[in-house]
């Protein structure tokens, strides 16, 4: 099996995956959070900073872009092949109600014969490996019966799914049917996506799938990064080992980012992940949503690590 980590935008930029590579590693491809080309408009300095190979030694990544525009895209390959890069990820995923309203993202997945135009398009004129993250419909899963025979098409690098429809976000469950059909209809590689939030969700899709390649995981991986680990070799969560990660991380934000707010904020949006990992951590975490200054902020986190213990069986998703 192969371990692909999630994109998550706003949480597993460089800062995050370096961190988590030193500690935990075994990732056999790390995606990263979208680039949303527009015209006349370079990388911002996050997406810059995101790809620029000097941020990812030793880690195997691949960029994604979320566009409908092939232009955009083949443009956006270009400058990513001058880095080095040899695959490239199409978001047809995004739910937000934003990007949908642009019909990018799983929005473009009702504009068929749009999305198939593009997708001649980019695939004529682009000599990189490119990979399909999507969902599995816009409006309904029927929907995904279509989209399968568009993708069959092309000579997919591989075609990950994560198999809800746009308008369920993050609610509901996967849908397991569509995504068995989806594996004895797909002509390229599968990968599965969605809510594996520790090694029990993990071994039944393993067993539903025996002859699955590839599984994404995200949440569940930030709310307990040693998961893989668990998965592999039966290894227990380490208490040291995640507290050793999140000062890498904090330490890391406070290097790039100017202010106590700014690193806080971050630090924020790792906590309503990680927060999940430990027993009561109710108060701890309301206090971290709490705290704009970095004194308060590691007084905090001292006695979170000191008081609570981890608690595996709490990981049930969220
Ligand atoms: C805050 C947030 C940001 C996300 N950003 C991206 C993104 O940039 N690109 C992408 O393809 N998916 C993005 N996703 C979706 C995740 O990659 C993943 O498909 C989703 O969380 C389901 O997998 P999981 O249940 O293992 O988390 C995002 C999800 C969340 C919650």
């Amino acid at each position: 099996m192969k371990y692909y980590f999630a994109p998550l935008e706003g949480v597993t930029g460089y800062i995050y995956r370096n961190a988590y590579q030193s500690f935990f590693g075994q990732i056999d491809k790390y995606f990263m959070p979208f680039i949303s080309p527009t015209k006349n408009k370079g990388f911002t300095a996050r997406e810059l900073n995101d790809v620029l190979p000097e941020h990812n030694q030793g880690l195997t990544v691949v960029p994604q872009i979320l566009t409908n525009n092939s232009e955009y895209f083949i443009g956006t390959v270009n400058e990513l092949t001058k880095f080095g890069y040899d695959e490239i990820n199409l978001n047809l995923g995004c739910p937000s109600g934003t990007v949908v309203a642009k019909h990018k993202g799983s929005g473009f997945l009702a504009q068929r014969e749009q999305l198939d135009r593009f997708l001649k398009e980019i695939f004529s004129n682009t000599s990189t490996k490119i990979s399909i993250k999507t969902r599995i419909g816009k409006d309904s899963p029927n929907e995904f019966y279509e989209l399968i025979e568009m993708f069959n098409k092309y000579p997919l690098e591989e075609l990950i799914i994560h198999p809800r429809i746009q308008t369920d976000f993050y609610k509901n469950k996967p849908n397991m049917d569509v995504f068995k059909d989806a594996l004895a209809l797909s002509k390229n590689p599968v990968c599965y996506n969605g809510d594996i939030f520790n090694a029990k969700d993990y071994r039944e899709l393993e067993e539903m799938h025996p002859s699955l390649g590839a599984v994404m995981l995200g949440r569940g991986l930030i709310a307990n990064p040693a998961l893989i680990g668990e998965i592999k070799n039966n290894h227990a969560i380490d208490k040291e080992v995640i507290k050793a990660f999140h000062d890498a991380v904090y330490v890391g934000y406070q290097e790039i980012l100017s202010g106590d707010r700014n690193v806080l904020f971050k630090m924020k949006e790792f906590w309503f992940y990680m927060i999940h990992m430990f027993a009561n951590g109710d108060k701890h975490v309301k206090k971290i949503r709490k705290t704009d200054r970095l004194n308060d902020y590691e007084a905090i986190i001292s006695s979170l690590f000191q008081d609570l213990d981890i608690e595996e069986t709490l990981l049930r998703g969220f």
